[in-house]
């Protein structure tokens, strides 16, 4: 990179186009597809590359760069602006009666057709509705509703939001397009930042919903940036009625997401107002309750957009549109006693046990409390009258007393947490993270046993059989302390336990020996390392290929993996310095457990390599070929520059061939490319 007063060279454009082009998809994997293949360190890495490049170049600034997500100063006054097309409303159904007759009143107004032509079922987010206007497919502002005519400009603090694209995806946008959605907070967010904001002493929020409308209202966008705000997307509009690329709700949700734009889950096409109605239920009584978001209802809507306007508006609501509202999802019962749990990590977790009450749908007995400061600021006490809720998480939560029901002259006790294990006696430590307390006994039954029913999950060493109850026989009988110990229990000891027959005993000890076969990824993640999931767990496994290279790296080799960020690996390295977490893979080894990945990274062919990939392989995926090179040392980046190494060109390559030829750049094909992996490996 050349910083400097002069016009920035075609290196330099070439650069910033690559590094915001890779920004922009590394945000994408990261809050798209579940699956960030990009390391924390890197993505900032290549952040201060590019704001650098920017600072010595301004003209190479673009709207839609990502560093202009962040860096807007605040403003004094959010500035007022005037929607393109009015921001409505919608009309409520209480029930399915309701609905039926919303329905009655669309055929009467626009005939039969509205019946033929199905409806749209999406959910309802209870969020801050926002308008976002793309210019050429750049985002140009965003505003909040305000009184849905005139809302005020937020622009600054949208651009924050990795969820609004700066750019749409894609190519051929309309020339001006207003979309809108919904700015929501994930409830596992909110409830982080509620309890950061009671350890800062700060006042907390009431709900998701006002929080995510408070932040997204800032006048300083770093405030805004530093909230875990998220988009949805839901509707699209083209000032005077321009056409736009579809003709159905069905498929405008379709283009939202191609754009790039996300679009809520459990959306649904329904040809009759019947599987309408099932659908609402279904999402009220299930799906409402393993949502991470807020929502108020549903919304149903004609799915053509010719009945769409045939239909119209009545004053601020369309009458091609109702909202379907759910019963309240919050009961008032007694809480009986709050009682503990011990997780792997030593965790000491307070649960309610509650008087069974039912809440939309389904009955209650327990919900989490988190921890004990949360008790302790809501005071709590066992016999109080609670309001329960259910919502973003399948277990549900305690709000708080009910201070009105509590017997003023004979108020119950205050909750007094717990001083020892309720499992092994030890003194309990407070933890880092406020309010929660730990059994610092590395060998406490409790602590032994969660553990080792993570072992032998599914997704980990997946043994068949070895259920909850089992191994908490095991542990009670003490033939059973830590993973290593399953793989000496015969058939005799597992049948000397009670109730199971001889064949039984068998199968078990042969689902054992047969999780010894399972790959090093399963095995890293069967071990319980604190924030190691499964996906890092494959990403540690592919790229070190054995435990021995994974139990000897250095701290800062673990954080230089890609898709590794500081959290797991500074969590990864501790782990594998304990000397009691080393023993027991000294004890795994021993008993012939796999210590080596099948896919691991198996070479340095390409090391240091910066490699493109254009047109079809012959046999690769572009997936494929990409792990393939990363799995040599080499980094596969989206466009050519001079610092290219080579390109890998298959059928149909376009512009990067050329590119590559006009720059001098070496391309290959995939033999080529498989050639060179298998001699350097
Ligand atoms: S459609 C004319 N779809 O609910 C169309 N709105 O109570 C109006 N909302 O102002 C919007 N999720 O802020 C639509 N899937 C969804 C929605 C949704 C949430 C909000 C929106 C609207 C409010 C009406």
């Amino acid at each position: 990179m050349t910083a400097g007063d002069g016009p920035p060279s075609a290196d330099d454009q070439a650069r910033a186009a690559t590094l915001r082009e890779r920004l922009e998809e590394a945000a994408h994997e990261y809050h798209g597809l579940d699956a960030p293949r990009m390391a924390d360190a890197e993505y900032d890495r290549l952040f201060r590359e590019l704001q650098a490049l920017e600072a010595a170049h301004p003209e190479l600034r673009t709207p839609d760069s990502p560093t202009m997500r962040v860096g807007a100063p605040p403003a004094s006054q959010l500035a007022k602006h005037a929607h393109l097309s009015p921001m409505l409303s919608l009309g409520n159904a209480f029930n399915d009666e309701e609905l039926s007759a919303w329905e009655e009143r669309a055929v009467r107004a626009a005939g039969d057709d509205v019946r033929r032509a199905g409806y749209v079922a999406e959910l309802k987010i209870d969020g801050a509705a926002v308008s976002l206007t793309y210019r050429d497919g750049v985002l140009e502002t965003g505003t909040t509703r305000g009184n849905g005519v005139i809302g005020e400009d937020v622009t600054a603090n949208l651009r924050t939001m990795r969820d609004v694209p700066l750019r749409l995806r894609g190519k051929a946008h309309p020339a001006v397009v207003e979309i809108r959605g919904e700015v929501y907070m994930p409830f596992s967010h909110f409830e982080r930042m509620n309890a950061e904001r009671v350890a800062a002493g700060e006042p907390v929020f009431a709900n998701p919903r006002n929080s995510a409308a408070g932040s997204l209202r800032q006048l300083d966008p770093a405030v805004t940036a530093a909230r875990p705000l998220r988009f949805f997307g839901y509707a699209a509009t083209a000032p005077g009625g321009k056409p736009l690329p579809f003709t159905t709700q069905w498929e405008l949700l379709d283009t939202l997401d191609a754009w790039g734009i996300p679009v809520a889950p459990n959306r649904e096409r329904c040809a009759t107002l019947d599987e309408v109605h099932e659908w609402a239920h279904d999402v009220e009584h299930r799906v409402r309750a393993a949502l991470d978001f807020a929502i108020d209802g549903a919304v149903i809507k004609v799915d053509s957009m010719t009945l769409q306007a045939e239909l119209g508006d009545v004053g601020r609501e369309p009458r091609w549109a109702i909202a379907r509202k759910f019963a309240p999802d919050i009961a008032e019962t007694r809480l009986i006693a709050i009682q503990v749990n011990v997780g792997r990590t030593g965790s000491v977790n307070p649960f309610a046990i509650l008087e069974p009450v039912e809440i939309g749908g389904t009955t209650v007995k327990l919900a989490t409390l988190h921890n004990f400061e949360l008790i302790r600021d809501k005071d709590l006490r066992p016999g109080d009258w609670v309001q329960v809720k259910r919502a973003g998480d399948v277990i549900p939560q305690v709000i708080g007393p009910i201070p009105d029901r509590r017997d003023p002259k004979q108020p119950p006790a205050p909750y007094e947490p717990p001083v020892r294990c309720p499992s092994c006696d030890s003194t309990l430590v407070a933890g880092q993270d406020r309010g929660m307390l730990y059994c610092p006994n590395f060998t406490c039954p409790a602590r032994q046993l969660e553990a080792l029913v993570h072992f032998a999950a599914r997704g980990a060493m997946d043994i068949r059989g070895l259920s909850y109850a089992r191994l908490q026989q095991l542990v009670a009988a003490e033939l059973v302390h830590d993973a290593a110990d399953l793989y000496d229990i015969t058939a005799g000891q597992f049948a000397s336990l009670e109730r199971l027959a001889e064949k039984s005993a068998e199968n078990l000890v042969q689902a054992i020996e047969a999780s010894k076969a399972q790959p090093l990824s399963r095995l890293i993640f069967a071990l319980g390392i604190d924030d190691v999931g499964e996906i890092a767990a494959r990403v540690l496994a592919r790229h070190f290929g054995t435990m021995d290279a994974l139990m000897n790296a250095p701290e800062e080799e673990i954080l230089a993996v890609r898709g590794i960020g500081d959290v797991i690996g500074r969590s990864t390295a501790a782990w594998f310095a304990d000397r009691q977490a080393r023993a027991l893979v000294k004890r795994l080894r021993q008993r012939g457990v796999t210590f080596t990945e099948p896919n691991a990274a198996t070479g340095s062919a390409l090391k240091g390599l910066t490699v493109v990939l254009t047109g079809t392989l012959s046999t690769l995926s572009r997936d494929e070929a990409s792990a393939l090179v990363e799995a040599h040392g080499g980094r596969v980046t989206g466009s050519v520059s001079k610092k290219t190494s080579f390109v890998v060109a298959g059928d149909d390559a376009g512009s990067k061939l050329e590119k590559a030829r006009t720059l001098g750049v070496e391309v290959i094909d995939e033999a080529e490319l498989q050639r060179r992996v298998a001699e350097g490996s």
